[in-house]
């Protein structure tokens, strides 16, 4: 497994991480067992990924605190708290101490006494200025405590596929790690979000490579419809099967991410140890070739109306 170093943490990771989120939740999303879903996660680790994410939301944690029990120190855990009650967006936002409340289920279930990075979940731009207020301050005494090492915040890529948030959060100098979507029908990130990484030596983490639309043909069927109503494709430009020349869509898709400048750890997700490895192999294979890359920027290159989820 490849590795590089995360932005400022210093940090040595494999450049594919495990993502114990997404639509499969380590296979808990389609009837994994428990064991099963540990399994994915040590096979894994067997694979040289040294890096999981992971979040109270995603109901995984404690998977992943199975899976490396005897090895916590040879990998590095990314988790989440959301900065409210997830699921109840008209919820009262925690506090600084709700936060601290969080932050130690999420230590239990994990059963470790340190998270590695430390994410507040989905933010959008409007709650910016409430988390550095508020929360930051609350993250920083764990810090000091060593509860946790290093700060980090995800978008919500969802609805703000242009990225805003991260925009606006990078250049605050307070994320040592963000995580951010990017992938080859939104590569927005590129423009702005990657730009301010790299300039601020904040390391990142890429989601969404895949998700559906690159791995479900009712899920591309979508993206490219929603692409095309907010005028960013040209359906004359697309042949009748529109990715075909990228031949293996997920291959392609991985490598299209684990060579963007930049982008430090692609995560993938999945509950089948077989996809797990295909796609460590992707992420550890060589970038693609220019012809397929010009093909890509000249379909999606100034796309940023979807997520691809
Ligand atoms: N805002 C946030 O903080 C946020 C939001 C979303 C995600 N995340 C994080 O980002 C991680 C990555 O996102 P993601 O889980 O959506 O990952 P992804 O790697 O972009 O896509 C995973 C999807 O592709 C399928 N897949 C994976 N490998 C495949 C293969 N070789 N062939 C065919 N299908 C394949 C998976 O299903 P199978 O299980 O069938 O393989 C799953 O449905 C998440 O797990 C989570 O940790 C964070």
């Amino acid at each position: 497994m490849d590795t590089t170093i995360l932005g400022r943490t210093g940090l040595k990771v494999s450049v594919a991480g495990l993502g114990c989120g997404g639509h499969s939740r380590l296979g808990q999303a389609y009837g994994n067992s428990f064991d099963d879903s540990v399994a994915v996660v040590k096979v894994a680790i067997d694979l040289g990924i040294n890096w999981i994410d992971t979040a109270a939301a995603y109901g995984t944690e404690k998977i992943v605190g199975a899976a490396v029990k005897g090895v916590r120190d040879k990998v590095h855990i990314s988790t989440k708290t959301a900065i409210l009650p997830w699921g109840e967006p008209k919820a009262k936002p925690y506090t600084g101490a709700d936060v601290l409340e969080q932050l130690e289920k999420n230590l239990g279930r994990l059963g470790t006494d340190y998270i590695d990075l430390y994410n507040l979940h989905g933010i959008v731009e409007a709650q910016l200025d409430y988390v550095n207020a508020e929360l930051v301050p609350a993250l920083i005494k764990a810090r000091e405590q060593g509860k946790i090492r290093y700060l980090g915040i995800t978008e919500h890529f969802g609805s703000d596929t242009s990225h805003k948030m991260l925009t606006a959060a990078v250049p605050t100098g307070i994320w040592d790690v963000v995580m951010v979507g990017f992938n080859l029908l939104n590569p927005s990130a590129r423009h702005n979000v990657l730009r301010l990484t790299r300039e601020h030596r904040v390391g990142v983490q890429d989601m969404f490579a895949v998700r559906r639309a690159l791995s479900n043909p009712d899920g591309l069927k979508e993206a490219l419809e929603a692409i095309e109503k907010a005028g960013q494709l040209d359906r004359s430009k697309l042949d009748a099967e529109p990715l075909a020349f990228l031949g293996d869509v997920v291959d392609a898709a991985y490598r299209f991410c684990r060579h963007e400048p930049g982008i430090d750890i692609v995560l993938t997700g999945t509950g089948k140890a077989a996809h797990l490895k295909e796609n460590a192999a992707s992420i550890t294979r060589g970038p693609l070739p220019p012809k397929v890359l010009a093909r890509l920027e000249e379909l999606f290159g100034d796309v940023d109306s979807v997520s691809g989820n």
